[in-house]
């Protein structure tokens, strides 16, 4: 008799627990089924800069086409941290408070990352970092927090190229005055950027390997910025009249603004202009023959993967499912050496 209880009371209980199971199974799926929109906080260093600009466009463009492809509502909110890393603090608090899925941060100063780390870990919302890199044991800190962005090295090491080629074919488009050396002139982005060091570094390493005899005339730090580039190369041109040849610069926008002094100052030498990012501009510059070169960063590919990475991390999937990342949270997108002569024979 004992027996039979026992039995019916053994029988009962897998009965419960296997009705308790189906029951949090559907539970469980109609939360999931009810995630029909995605909640999308982006916050940029500075909306005004070239690189950015066009990154921050695709990102809203590759919302939209994940919206049609997945039926999955997308409600992204961009805003411009304006260069102030308090500003951009506020607008994470903002994010936060609103309840988004994801945060996609561009932040202004990447040594202090940790504030906006500590309120996404508090509100469990993972952070797609891109472009300006917080440090290493910041990015450790969590498994919900990515980075996407370029190899800098790659970049530089693929300008340098450009310069080697040429120089190789024709020793006198750099070496202009023909006095076998190639004097340049260096525009550097920001100081404390992770791009600026290690483009600088390894430009110039690629064309001292790839034997081009080089002579720096001087540099300076132009912020990213076409104005300072220009304010640079203005006084630059000033102080050593027929002696610049190359001007290697961090990115498009500076060397854009080289240019320009060239232009106002109506200097006709075919002083050589090398940049990096392949922005809208500064194809445009190469087109016109303002640039010699650059390096163009896919940002389609940029733009979706940042989107990619925050559209799995914010409904919850499995983030290496959808884009193979490096060490579980780095990604770092294409870039391709571009030159004039190149894009004359696309056109
Ligand atoms: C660099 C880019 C620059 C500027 C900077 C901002 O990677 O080459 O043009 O956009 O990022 O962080």
């Amino acid at each position: 008799m004992k027996r039979k209880h026992l039995f019916i009371a053994v029988l009962a209980g897998i009965f419960i627990l296997g009705a308790g199971c189906i029951f949090f199974q559907s539970w469980n799926h109609e939360e999931k089924e009810e995630k029909k929109t995605l909640r999308v906080g982006v916050t940029l260093y500075r909306g005004d800069d070239s690189f950015i600009n066009d990154i921050s466009g695709k990102i809203v463009e590759a919302a939209k086409t994940y919206e049609k492809d997945t039926g999955i509502k997308v409600v992204l909110d961009e805003v411009d941290g304006r260069g102030d890393q308090n500003q951009q603090n506020s607008q994470v608090d903002r994010f936060i408070s609103l309840g988004v899925d994801v945060l996609c941060v561009n932040i202004v100063d990447r040594s202090v990352a940790s504030y906006i780390i500590d309120k996404a870990m508090d509100a469990d919302i993972p952070v797609v970092f891109f472009n300006r890199e917080p440090v290493e044991e910041d990015m450790r800190r969590w498994e919900k927090l990515y980075y996407v962005g370029e190899d800098a090295r790659e970049a530089a090491v693929l300008q340098g190229g450009i310069l080697v080629d040429a120089y190789k074919k024709d020793t006198s488009t750099l070496d202009l005055d023909g006095d076998g050396k190639v004097s340049y002139v260096l525009l550097e982005g920001e100081t404390g950027h992770q791009d600026s060091l290690i483009r600088t570094e390894w430009s110039i390493k690629t064309l001292k390997d790839g034997g081009v005899p080089l002579e720096k005339i001087t540099g300076g730090i132009g912020n990213w910025e076409r104005s300072q580039g220009s304010a640079w190369m203005e006084q630059w041109l000033d102080e050593y009249p027929n002696e610049i040849e190359l001007v290697i610069s961090n990115n498009d926008d500076m060397a854009l603004g080289a240019a320009d002094a060239l232009e106002r100052k109506k200097i006709n030498r075919p002083v050589k202009i090398v940049g990096i990012d392949g922005t809208p501009q500064g194809m445009e510059g190469l087109r016109a023959g303002k640039l010699f070169g650059t390096v163009q960063c896919d940002s389609e590919e940029y733009a979706r993967v940042v989107f990619q990475i925050a559209a799995a991390a914010g409904l919850g999937q499995n983030v290496q499912e959808t884009v193979e990342l490096e060490d579980g949270k780095y990604y770092n997108c294409s870039q391709a050496a571009r030159t004039a002569d190149e894009e004359e024979k696309h056109n």
